[in-house]
């Protein structure tokens, strides 16, 4: 495990699930961390876990509003002294076959999703030019393929991740690495129970889906994201399943195609 003693991190998202993960795992090894996310109670809790004051500060904030992710970074700042790590990792799933969507739906995915890493990434930008930090986005394997049900998710992800690799190039010149981060699959999070779920989706609870192979858990995600801000390497797909997707999809579109129409015949069945 990477050594980040000394350097602080703001976590979006960080009261469940990967977000959760993360925090803890950066604190072990020996950051400080910055816990945002809307749940206050949540995040208290996580930073006394964590050690208090002296280790990790809770923000309630929600990514949507600029001004509070303003407020994040400057209180982490003021907190802390700096800010060298900001993993953009709070999302939003929202799933439904397209005209089971509602009007607002698919703006508020990309609201979560898209501009909410955006305005946190404008609030840091000045603290992450003085440590020449480093930016983890948290995108998803669904950001190569936009699979039946999952349409608004799939594009949201996409354009995180076209995004990245713009502010890669862009931010290099200033020292700030951009890493993008796709997890597959992933066991102990809250994303299917607490999105928008529509009717036509295979989230639906009334659809049982069997956990896919190659499903990861928040902790192993959580390792990933570290080593990606160790390495800062630009794109990390995790998951051989995750690695076999990007992959095809990039070989055989065709196949892609054939699988995903089987998919959806399954579903209307
Ligand atoms: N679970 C998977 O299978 C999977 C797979 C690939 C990628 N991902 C990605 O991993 C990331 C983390 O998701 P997760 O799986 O850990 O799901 P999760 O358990 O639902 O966590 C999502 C986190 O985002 C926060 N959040 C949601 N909307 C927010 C907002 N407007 N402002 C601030 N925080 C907000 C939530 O906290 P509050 O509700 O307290 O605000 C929560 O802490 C997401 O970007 C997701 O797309 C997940």
């Amino acid at each position: 495990m990477p050594d980040f003693s000394g350097q602080t991190v703001v976590i979006t998202g960080a009261s469940t699930g990967i977000g959760r993960a993360t925090a803890v795992a950066f604190r072990r090894a020996g950051a400080r961390v910055v816990l945002a996310a809307r749940s206050t109670a949540e995040l208290e809790q996580l930073a006394a876990e964590l050690g208090g004051p002296e280790h990790a500060l809770p923000v309630t904030c929600d990514v949507t509003d600029p001004a509070q992710c303003q407020v994040l970074m400057d209180r982490a700042v003021a907190h802390f002294g700096g800010l060298d790590i900001l993993v953009n990792n709070a999302g939003l799933l929202v799933s439904g076959t397209f005209e089971h969507l509602q009007p607002g739906d698919l703006e508020r995915q990309f609201t979560v999703n898209l501009f909410g890493v955006a305005h946190c990434i404008r609030a840091a930008l000045p603290h992450l030019k003085r440590s020449r930090g480093v930016i983890v986005n948290v995108s998803s394997v669904a950001a190569f393929v936009g699979t039946p049900t999952s349409g608004a998710y799939s594009a949201s992800k996409a354009a995180l991740n076209n995004l990245g690799q713009s502010l890669a190039a862009e931010l290099r010149p200033y020292g700030i690495a951009v890493c993008t981060v796709c997890p597959y699959f992933v066991s102990g999070a809250q994303l299917a129970r607490k999105g928008i779920i529509r009717g036509g989706s295979r989230h639906n609870p009334a659809g049982r889906r069997r956990q896919a192979p190659g499903t990861q858990t928040v902790e192993q995600v959580a390792t990933a994201i570290l080593k990606a801000a160790a390495s800062r390497r630009r794109l990390m797909v995790l998951s051989p399943a995750g690695v076999a997707i990007w992959w095809v999809t990039r070989l055989a579109p065709w196949l892609v195609d054939a699988v995903l129409a089987q998919a959806m015949r399954r579903l209307s069945r």
